[in-house]
Formats: structure tokens, C-alpha cells, sequence
């Protein structure tokens, strides 16, 4: 069988730890998606970076539209960020019948609803583990695992800067500014690092798993945000002193009005299994009807865990656009016409 190509838009923190593990586990992924997994092209202004990460055998070039329309691409894998430029890939990318991988929470969290009503008159998907909660499988877990129920609640650690910035504090009695500094050298934070701390960065992610699990659209503009730049080393102490830690939560769930989104720093007795989850971990709880309450729990941010989400869409893409298109399961987020009653 011929094998599947895809072209990377964005060779930076994330796109250079996916080109190492396609590299690194070339021959038990190809096994995995039943089909060889090529990195045929990658776009990225600088050139000679993306060169030495990619290595010989890629096409590299400054111009993403190259890729995301190239006829030889199959899977197009955004990861440049942002709703910019980043949109107008995606779309050209579906535009061109390629299906799209993607670790773009704002963008999806923020104009998912286009972009998902475009891949399905298209008929293509777009894969988006990674944008949740790092290399944590918590969209497999909400899509597939936990189909049997109704979803009542999810909370959770999901933004891996903030987390480590609180724990820092807490262990080290670090400064904010300068934890900050740490977890973007170590390439945890966002690119304009206000997402990470005030919160929207964990609201785009809780968008998404709302859009999951009650079949609503996506209404980040609905989300509550409160994030923790203003919290203090006095406030993290006095927390521990009463017996609790405090935690940046995003947490979800269906009332009788509706379904309530919001982030906000949050106090949780220490003896909570989530009250101590520290440095960069994320761990997302989800609360279902015949499971009862569930946990995950996983590397949020860097490098090589979200490029281990990354890299398994890229393979479940590689199975879906490899079946029988008669066969094919919808991989859509979420049913625009279901559930709109549900509306926040
Ligand atoms: N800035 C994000 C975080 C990256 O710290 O969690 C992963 O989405």
C-alpha cells in the first residue's frame, strides 16, 4: 500500500518533537496505523532551523500554503498556533481534501464550529488530541472509552504552566516572574504566556471537552476566566496551613439552566489525589454516569508529550482515511443539531 504523507506547518517546540518520534518510532507506528507514515514536507520561515530538525528527505519551505494544498500531502499536521494565519491554513488545508491534525486549542475552541461544519462538507477529518491536556489521551478517553455514558462533570488541571508556576511557589517559594521565565525556556508556555496565567489557555481546552462530552458547539465566549496572576506566596502559604492546595481547575458540568464552563484558581484539601498533581502534570476528571468518576493523569505541555498526541492522530487519521470510506465513524467533535438546547 502506498504509503500516508504529511506535512508539518510549524517545526518549533511542539513540530520538531513530532518529527523526532516519527522518526525515533518510525517502524512500530507504521505498524500500529497498518501503512508506512512519511514526513514528506515541512513549512517554517526559518529554514535552516527546520532543516536540522527534520533532517534530509523532507522538503522544507517558508510557504505553509505549499504544503497544505501540496497534491501529495495526505495529512496536513498544524502547529504553528494562534487563529491568524493558522486558520487560513487549516481551512485551505480542508479546501483541499487533506485531513488535518491539529494542536490548536484556541483555534479550534474559538472557531471550531467553521472549521468542523467545513471538514464535514468536505468530508475529512480533523484530529485534535493534542490540543487537550498535552500527551494525556483524555479526547480518546471522552470520544470512545466513556461513549456508553452521560457525561454529568469534568474537572481539571489543564493548563501545565500555570500548574508548574503554583507549584514552584508552593515548593520553592520561587518568585511568579521567575517560574514564568522557567516554564517558557522549557517550552511549556504559550506564545503570548497571559493565555497560560490568566486562564483563557484552559478554557479553550475545557470548550473542547464540553463540545465532547455533552454534544453542545463550542462557546469558549461563554467560559468564566479567572487565572492566577494574582495570587500570592502569602495565599499559597495560608492555603497550606488550613490544609488545602490551590489549584488553576477547569471544570464543567450540566445544571438545569445549562452547562457551566469556568476556570478559576480553586482550593483543594491536599489529600485529594488532584491536589497533588504538581509541576507540569495536568489530570483531567471526568465524572460519568455508568463509570462513575474517572482520572487521567499525564505530562500537559513540552515537547515530546504533545507530539506523542500528535503523532497518534496522525496514526488513527492514517487507519480512518485508510477504511472503507462506507465504514468510515464520523470523527467530528461534536453534532451541531444535537443538544443545541444545552446552550450556556
Ligand atoms: N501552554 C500550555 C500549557 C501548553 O502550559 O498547558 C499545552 O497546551
Amino acid at each position: 500500500m502506498k504509503p500516508i504523507n504529511v506535512g508539518l506547518l510549524g517545526v518549533g517546540t511542539v513540530g520538531g518533537g513530532t518529527a523526532t518520534v516519527l522518526k525515533r518510532n518510525a517502524a512500530e507506528i507504521s505498524r500500529r496505523a497498518g501503512r508506512d507514515i512519511v514526513l514528506k514536507m515541512a513549512a517554517n520561515l526559518d529554514l535552516d532551523a527546520a532543516r536540522a530538525i527534520v533532517g534530509d528527505g523532507v522538503d522544507v519551505v517558508a510557504d505553509g500554503f505549499a504544503v497544505a494544498r501540496h497534491p501529495d500531502i495526505d495529512i496536513v499536521v498544524e502547529l504553528i498556533g494562534g487563529t491568524g494565519i493558522a486558520k487560513e491554513l487549516v481551512l485551505a488545508a480542508i479546501d483541499s481534501g487533506k485531513h488535518v491534525v491539529t494542536a490548536n486549542k484556541k483555534l479550534l475552541a474559538e472557531h471550531g464550529n467553521e472549521i468542523f461544519a467545513r471538514a464535514q462538507e468536505k468530508g475529512v477529518t480533523v484530529a485534535f488530541e493534542a490540543a487537550v491536556a498535552g500527551g494525556i489521551p483524555i479526547i480518546k478517553a471522552l470520544r470512545e472509552g466513556l461513549s456508553a455514558n452521560h457525561i454529568e462533570w469534568i474537572a481539571g488541571i489543564i493548563n501545565g504552566t500555570s500548574n508548574f508556576i503554583l507549584t514552584e511557589m508552593r515548593d520553592k517559594g520561587s518568585a511568579f516572574a521567575d517560574v514564568l521565565a522557567e516554564a517558557q525556556r522549557l517550552g511549556y508556555a504559550e506564545a503570548d504566556p497571559t493565555f497560560d496565567i490568566e486562564g483563557h489557555d484552559a478554557a479553550h481546552k475545557l470548550t473542547i471537552m464540553a463540545a465532547l462530552a455533552y454534544g453542545i458547539p463550542m462557546q469558549f465566549d461563554k467560559a468564566y476566566l479567572e487565572g492566577i496572576s494574582k495570587l500570592t506566596a502569602r495565599d499559597i502559604r495560608y492555603a497550606e496551613e488550613l490544609g488545602y492546595r490551590i489549584k488553576l481547575l477547569g471544570i464543567t458540568r450540566r445544571t438545569d439552566k445549562g452547562v457551566e464552563l469556568r476556570v478559576h484558581p480553586t482550593l483543594i484539601p491536599e489529600k485529594r489525589l488532584i491536589a497533588n498533581v504538581d509541576g507540569v502534570m495536568n489530570a483531567v476528571m471526568v465524572k460519568g454516569d455508568a463509570v462513575g468518576a474517572t482520572m487521567y493523569y499525564g505530562a500537559g505541555a513540552g515537547s515530546l508529550p504533545t507530539a506523542s498526541a500528535v503523532v497518534a492522530d496522525i496514526v488513527d487519521v492514517t487507519r480512518l482515511a485508510t477504511a472503507d470510506p462506507e465504514h468510515r465513524v464520523p470523527h467530528l467533535a461534536f453534532q451541531p443539531d444535537r443538544l443545541a438546547d444545552l446552550a450556556i
